[in-house]
């Protein structure tokens, strides 16, 4: 079938939940220039992706889609301090490697994230005790509704956690770069349990960034899939926060419930709700729930978008009945429930 818009043919969808989705009209952006203009062609309805890290999509999706997809990388060093512009089309791990490689501290708690840097601010990604929000110097954006090109301050991106501006109004901005502040040095982020316990085995007691981030990639490998072998989103649900009198009488009904005190609340253990439903490992037709971290769930091959959303669904309610908290899912759905 002919495209209605000249840069945009038929193609296939990337993404991390590894389901077959074919867009009808696909444009493949290799500059911003390219992305801007495949945008302004294709008008409001168009959908921007990076590598697919956080939807859940449809076998065919009969809007328009544009992928980021161009590199590069800018280091600006002014003493012990740097800035580091990425294009939104590089890998998010990449860039990690990058900084580390370069002598540069910062984003080591942040290894292993699958995702492109354009779409890292998109939901903050976060991980043991650093969210990206905190590094952002500037990100640049397409602003469809201005038709403009943007650069915003962190303050600007409204950051909260796994939620920014853009999450809010995804149809509105689309992610050209992300500018990271760096230092040589920074105090270490080793709060997180899971890092602390990992670097005493490697009896490592000053650890360096690079071996912070060797630390984080070692509990990642061990604790979430590889979406190369079992396609997933990670989380597929946020932590939910509650508010302290919930909390407190749920602490009540149900001993041993992990609560964090946070702003607005009290934060659970989504992953606990979860693994106390009895869902770990649990498996309905083509997806599953992760047997080591029940927050994820995962492809066994041949499942599809409204698979995944059924079977969130099923994990919603389950949790619902038994604790009365009710789980926002973390990546954007793209498609009615299966
Ligand atoms: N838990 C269980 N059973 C399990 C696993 C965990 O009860 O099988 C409980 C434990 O009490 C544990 C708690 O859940 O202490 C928290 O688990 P974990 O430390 O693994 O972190 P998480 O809350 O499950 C969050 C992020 C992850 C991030 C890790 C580390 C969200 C939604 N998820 O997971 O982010 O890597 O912390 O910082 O905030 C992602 O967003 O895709 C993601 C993977």
């Amino acid at each position: 079938m002919a495209s209605a818009f000249p840069c945009f043919s038929p193609g296939p969808v990337p993404n991390t939940l590894g389901v077959s989705c074919t867009a009808d009209q696909l444009c493949v952006a290799g500059s911003e220039g390219r992305l801007i203009e495949a945008l302004r062609e294709a008008g409001e309805g168009a959908l921007v992706l990076g590598q697919g890290s956080n939807v859940v999509l449809p076998e065919r999706l009969d809007q328009p889609v544009v992928l980021a997809a161009w590199r590069g990388l800018r280091l600006r060093v002014s003493g012990d301090d740097a800035l580091l512009t990425c294009a939104a089309g590089e890998n998010w791990h990449g860039v990690v490697r990058y900084s580390l490689g370069q002598g540069w501290a910062g984003l080591e708690n942040l290894a292993l994230i699958p995702g492109s840097a354009g779409a890292a601010p998109i939901q903050n990604i976060g991980a043991y005790g650093v969210e990206l929000s905190e590094r952002v110097a500037e990100v640049r954006v397409f602003d469809r509704a201005e038709n403009r090109v943007r650069a915003l301050t962190a303050e600007a991106c409204g950051f909260g956690y796994r939620d920014s501006l853009f999450k809010a109004d995804p149809a509105r901005y689309a992610v050209l770069s992300l500018t990271l502040r760096l230092a040589r040095r920074l105090p270490m982020r080793l709060d997180y349990p899971d890092i602390d316990l990992e670097l005493r085995r490697q009896g490592v007691t000053q650890p360096r960034p690079r071996q912070v981030a060797e630390a984080v990639i070692r509990v990642r490998r061990r604790k979430l899939p590889d979406p190369r072998q079992w396609g997933n989103a990670g989380s597929f649900f946020k932590n939910p926060i509650v508010d302290p009198g919930q909390a407190e009488r749920l602490g009540r009904t149900e001993p041993g419930l992990a609560t964090y005190p946070v702003a607005g609340g009290v934060k659970l253990a989504a992953a606990q709700l979860i693994d106390r439903c009895g869902w770990k490992g649990r498996r309905r037709d083509g997806v599953g729930v992760w047997h080591r971290q029940p927050l994820v769930l995962i492809n066994f091959g041949t499942g599809s978008g409204p698979d995944f959303l059924a079977l969130g669904e099923e994990v919603r309610r389950s949790v619902r009945e038994r604790f009365g908290v009710d789980l926002e899912m973390e990546p954007s759905a793209m498609c009615p429930p299966g």
